[in-house]
């Protein structure tokens, strides 16, 4: 079957002074549609940084990134970011909320970034209030990201992330800070709509069982998948 983002002998390597670091080292990784895939490894491993790179965000030094057949970083930065827009929904480590936009102008935001769906702001707003009335945060809508604990924020950013309703979704340790119990809301909300949209999910994180619930593992060390 087709995939729908691949990764081909991808590397990342920084110049740092005379010295270089190389973190990402030939990664060949592709992505079934509809999958549910862990990445796991330990931390330096590289895992944030491939995620980035398949998802448009950060261009690799060697290598190519296909998405839905096309080749992600030779489109131009515009082309990409619609790419983004439309198809890609990122969780990140650290949350990226806006903290001067209140919660609900926070989830749709992704929506701005694509022309004629700002006219339809009703059907926005309805969406946006739908979702975060599924993360459970349908009591503080009109809060900022200052005035909600780490894992109401977290789950801000997951509503957003599902916003476009992407066919891929990428989420890198999206419980990592969070409460098991949190952690666990999380993760059903994760699994939940994007299993039932059958979209597909990236999932990094550093809890085995967490992987386990995946269909398939994928393992970083140095740089290099090991399978
Ligand atoms: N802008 C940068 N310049 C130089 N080195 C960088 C830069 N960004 C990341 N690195 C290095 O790349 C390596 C891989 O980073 P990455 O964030 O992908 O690791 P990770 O597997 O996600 O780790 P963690 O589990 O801690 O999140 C790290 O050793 C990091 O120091
Ligand atoms: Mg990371």
């Amino acid at each position: 079957m087709d995939m729908i983002v691949k990764a081909e002998a991808v590397t990342k390597t920084y110049l740092m002074g005379k010295r270089s670091l190389t973190v990402l080292n030939g990664v060949s990784v592709g992505i079934r549609p509809g999958e549910t895939v862990a990445v796991i490894g330990p931390s330096g491993a590289g895992k944030s940084t491939l995620l980035h790179a398949l998802g448009g965000l950060d261009q690799p030094t060697t290598g190519e990134v296909w998405f839905k057949g096309q080749s992600l970083y030779r489109l131009s930065p515009e082309e990409r970011t619609m790419i983004r827009a439309r198809h890609v929904g990122f969780v990140f480590q650290s949350y990226h909320l806006l903290p001067e936009l209140d919660v609900v102008e926070n989830v749709m935001l992704p929506t701005m970034a694509i022309r004629g769906m700002r006219r339809e702001r009703a059907k926005t707003l309805e969406r946006a209030e739908h979702l975060l009335d599924t993360v459970g945060l349908s009591d503080r809508l009109r809060h900022t990201p200052l005035e909600l604990s780490g894992g109401e924020q977290q789950r801000v950013a997951l509503a957003r992330a599902l916003m476009n309703e992407p066919e891929l979704v990428l989420a890198d340790e999206p419980t990592g800070n969070l409460d098991s119990v949190t952690g666990e809301h999380i993760l059903k909300c994760l699994f939940g709509l994007t299993r039932e949209r059958r979209h597909t999910l990236v999932l990094v994180t550093h809890n085995n069982e967490i992987a386990a619930r995946c269909d398939r593992v994928i393992r970083m060390k140095d740089g290099r998948v090991e399978e």
